[in-house]
């Protein structure tokens, strides 16, 4: 398919192959000085530790047309930092923030013609990974790297956009409580496809991932965080070391308490207190923020504002973050990158 062909203001979340990718390979010590390629497919030794060990992470972070026509990333400094703790975690060489940060422009820029029109409720998704490359055979870290962006236009992660969804808890676990939960790699996504299966095959939008040590408290909602808003205007989120830090969620809070004026809090989120909540919401870079309309737990389902309509708390985060992202409203020093 070619950019003209596409239908920008009916995308989903699926891949589509674009003009061109950035690669850099780490080799003796230090990255290389990075290209352009139009080539998609990636030709690696049948050793490479990310085929068996799992040795990889990837980020998310996306591109925005403004309506002046220019090209906004959102906090891409945050998801470079993150992509280094992920790294760190799996003994993987860092990318620095300025080499990942160019990569990022460099591919937004060559595939300008694929980012959706402002408006359309698009945007350019980007996909950096970093993976262990190299003929290998024990458990180990890889003698090479290579870390690569590229990039797919896409719309609403989950069917419906800023529509509610209905979400059912699961009795596995995507992450262990001292394990690899905060980082951003492919096994916890592995451990995750089971689970969001079979809560899809039951009608649910995705699962909600409880706490690993106890299973009493949320965490975590497929591949995304998890907001609530209490009865008294309060903003809960959970606090644990086994959910990924999300962006999204890390920005809300600061809109919500500087601009909304709303008191923020990360704590404990009990599954048997969902009472407790008026609105709750599902938020990521590809979610963007998805209203949950209702849990299902232990055969029973809890409806929060409702399962058609969004709260008013929900919406008004929602077109604060939106508007930052797309250019329309003031955003907070630093958050915005323009590539052009
Ligand atoms: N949690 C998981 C497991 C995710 O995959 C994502 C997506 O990146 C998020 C949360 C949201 O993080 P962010 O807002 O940084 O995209
Ligand atoms: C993201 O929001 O960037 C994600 O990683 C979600 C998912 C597609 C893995």
């Amino acid at each position: 398919m070619t950019s003209t062909q596409i239908d920008w203001n009916n995308l989903g979340f699926s891949y589509l192959k674009t003009d061109l990718r950035y690669v850099s390979h780490w080799r003796g010590g230090a990255w290389d000085a990075g290209t352009l390629t139009d080539d998609h497919l990636v030709h690696i030794s049948e050793g490479s530790t990310a085929l068996h060990y799992g040795q990889q992470c990837f980020e998310g972070l996306k591109a925005y047309r403004c309506k002046d026509g220019s090209i906004n990333l959102f906090r891409p400094d945050q998801n470079a930092a993150r992509m280094q703790r992920s790294c760190a975690r799996l003994l993987m060489p860092a990318v620095p923030t300025e080499t990942f940060i160019e990569a990022c422009r460099q591919v937004v820029l060559a595939n300008e013609k694929y980012i959706p029109p402002y408006g359309s409720g698009g945007a350019l998704y980007l996909r950096p990974y970093v993976i262990g490359v190299g003929d290998n055979l024990g458990v180990r870290s890889a003698p090479e790297f290579r870390f690569s962006v590229f990039c797919v236009p896409v719309g609403a992660y989950f069917k419906g956009g800023l529509s509610p969804a209905n979400f059912t808890t699961s009795t596995f676990d995507r992450a262990a409580p001292q394990g690899t939960g905060a980082a951003k790699v492919g096994g916890n996504y592995a451990a995750s496809l089971m689970p969001g299966h079979e809560a899809k095959e039951r009608g649910f939008a995705d699962c909600i991932y409880l706490d690993p040590l106890t299973h009493t408290k949320i965490e975590e909602v497929g591949a995304a965080n998890f907001f609530a808003i209490t009865r008294d205007g309060r903003l809960v989120t959970p606090k644990s070391p086994s959910i990924l830090e999300s962006i999204t969620k890390y920005s809300l809070l600061d809109i919500a308490r500087d601009r909304l004026g709303l008191t923020v809090e990360e704590g404990d989120v009990f599954i048997d207190r969902l009472d407790e909540y008026v609105e709750a919401g599902a938020c990521g870079t590809a979610a963007v923020i998805t209203p949950i309309g209702g849990i299902e737990h232990a055969g029973r389902f809890h409806v929060f504002h409702s399962e058609t309509e969004v709260g008013p708390v929900t919406r008004r985060l929602y077109d604060e973050l939106v508007g930052i992202q797309t250019g329309d409203v003031a955003p907070p020093e630093g958050w915005i990158v323009k590539v052009r």
